[in-house]
């Protein structure tokens, strides 16, 4: 499956990166608190900060512009090549690598500080393992802090504002993305990214919902796709985060 959703990103990298024209800046998605406003990471210069599917690299750019040693993982060679062009073009040290989230291989256990990720984690058929796989990177006290799709954003149509499926199905799933077309990913609650992250030996530390009827100027998906838009965002959070700890023993 992970052949599938690497060839969907191949092809829709240059579109992703065209229409979202994402700022390097450490965001966490559609209609959510950046950052700088959030704080979830604390001081990152001279920490070992992880990203995994990275996409066109913008955080893994601000971590490194942040005096982190940044590394950054991504399945696609299209979204990689834009990202080490972005990198170039700021004039920083960014170890780019194309691999699979689910096994974190090339990366050293226990060589972390902190594992970041935004809008990948729905692509993963098997979060638990790759939590695990996470928790190896990570050394004891260090942060894994992700942000994905708000489950219940994806189970109303926003034309009609209606609830089209039971937020209870979960499994793989196509969703359309105007301009982007039908994009496999495989659905959740939330309550399993919890079960999931404390199976993996995680202790979830926040839970965040931000609240989607507040605008950011720097939120650059509003409006896109034809999904991130006024009067599903005034109803229903787009986006959900999690900050985890890995306890030190
Ligand atoms: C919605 S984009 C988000 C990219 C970036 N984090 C951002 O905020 O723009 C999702 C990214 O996950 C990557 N991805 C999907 N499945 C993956 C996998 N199994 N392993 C590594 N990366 C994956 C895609 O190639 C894509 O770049």
């Amino acid at each position: 499956m992970s052949d599938e959703i690497k060839d969907w990103w191949e092809k829709a990298a240059k579109d992703y990166q065209e229409s979202g024209q994402l700022p390097v800046d450490i965001h966490y998605g559609p209609s959510s608190p950046n950052e700088d406003d959030l704080g979830l990471l604390g001081d990152l210069a001279g920490r070992d900060v992880l990203e995994i599917g990275c996409g066109g690299g913008q955080c893994a750019i601000a971590f490194a512009k942040r005096g982190a040693r940044a590394v950054a993982l991504d399945i696609s060679e299209e979204q990689l090549k834009f990202a080490r062009g972005l990198a170039a073009d700021h004039d920083v040290n960014v170890e780019f690598i194309q691999h699979d989230i689910k096994d974190l291989a090339p990366i050293g256990s226990e060589s972390q500080d902190i594992v970041f990720s935004a809008f990948a984690l729905m692509f993963i058929e098997d979060r638990l393992s790759a939590f695990r796989e996470v928790f190896r990177v990570l050394r004891p006290g260090g942060q894994f802090v992700f942000s994905l799709d708000h489950p219940f954003y994806r189970k109303v149509d926003p034309e009609s504002l209606t609830v089209v499926e039971s937020y209870h199905e979960t499994g793989p799933a196509y969703d359309e993305m105007e301009g982007l077309g039908k994009m496999l990913i495989y659905r959740y609650t939330v309550a399993s990214l919890h079960d999931a992250l404390a199976g993996a030996g995680f202790q979830v530390q926040r839970l965040i919902e931000p609240d989607s009827r507040i605008r950011y100027d720097y939120d650059p998906w509003f409006g896109l796709y034809g999904y991130y838009v006024p009067k599903m965002l005034d109803m229903v959070p787009p986006t959900v985060i999690f900050k985890s700890l890995k306890p030190a023993d």
